[in-house]
């Protein structure tokens, strides 16, 4: 049985006080004895923040937002995955749509990406997901088998052991136009699908989370889907009330 997991991603939001008080408010609503696993992804400078906010709470857990894939040295403005371990992080975001549309990440760079965060130790959560045009040429399951297929090809299915891919149709990142159920559960069945091709184990346990729009009064339909284990949210990331609403839908 896969524990649901549900992951704010803050994107490029908030300030040193609104950190600190979006956990202080988190915890003060009970965000720890929530059923689901919960991540918080603040922005970089953030994250010693929000990590002194959770004082060692062990039941919310720190992610970053994008890593880069070497260790240390002359790349000025990145973070490693090990400075990521060295914040607190434990999960890290890897080829959102977003990186792969403005900074021009491409299939070969996120597995890259992949592999240096599990040498980091921390667990990556994968985004996949196709465009609007993608979906209306019914290229969906094509676009999204590419992205999980060039990681699999570069690390072998052993990469996905006991990590996270999220679903994001871009179409539904931010536009307030949700996926319906069966669209999400048709592609995250699709996913599952071919990670079993290679290892049914590895993709049984792994947590496919939806993204894309989620909010307090669509979450709970999103999480019935069997295939679908949480979600990875953005917006309503940002307010306590609407994350703690969906964290608890999920468990
Ligand atoms: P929204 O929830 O704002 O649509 O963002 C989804 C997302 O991109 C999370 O990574």
């Amino acid at each position: 049985m896969r524990q649901p997991m549900v992951a704010g991603n803050w994107k490029m939001n908030g300030s040193r006080d609104f950190t600190h008080t979006l956990v202080s408010d988190l915890l003060a609503g009970g965000v720890s004895s929530c059923a689901a696993k919960v991540v918080i992804c603040p922005p970089f400078p953030y994250l010693g923040v929000a990590s002194d906010g959770l004082d060692g709470n062990g039941e919310v857990a720190l992610g970053g937002q994008n890593l880069d894939v070497h260790e240390s040295g002359a790349y000025t403005g990145e973070v490693s995955g090990a400075m990521l371990a060295d914040m607190g992080c434990e999960y890290v975001i890897v080829g959102h749509s977003e990186r792969r549309a403005l900074y021009g990440e491409d299939n070969a760079r996120v597995a890259d990406k992949v592999r240096a965060a599990r040498a980091a130790g921390l667990v990556p959560i994968l985004c996949v997901g196709e465009t609007l045009a993608e979906r209306e040429a019914d290229r969906t399951e094509a676009v999204v088998g590419a992205q999980l297929d060039a990681v699999i090809e570069a690390l072998g299915v052993e990469a996905f052991d006991g990590t996270v891919v999220a679903y994001e149709p871009v179409w539904a990142i931010g536009t307030g136009r949700t996926a319906s159920g069966e669209q999400a559960q048709a592609v995250h069945a699709f996913i599952r699908g071919r990670l079993s091709r290679h290892d049914g184990e590895v993709a049984s346990a792994i947590r496919i989370l939806y993204g894309g729009s989620v909010k307090p009064d669509n979450a709970a339909a999103l999480f019935a889907e069997p295939d679908i284990d949480g979600g990875l949210i953005g917006g309503a990331s940002l307010k306590a009330a609407d994350f703690l609403a969906i964290c608890n839908a999920a468990g």
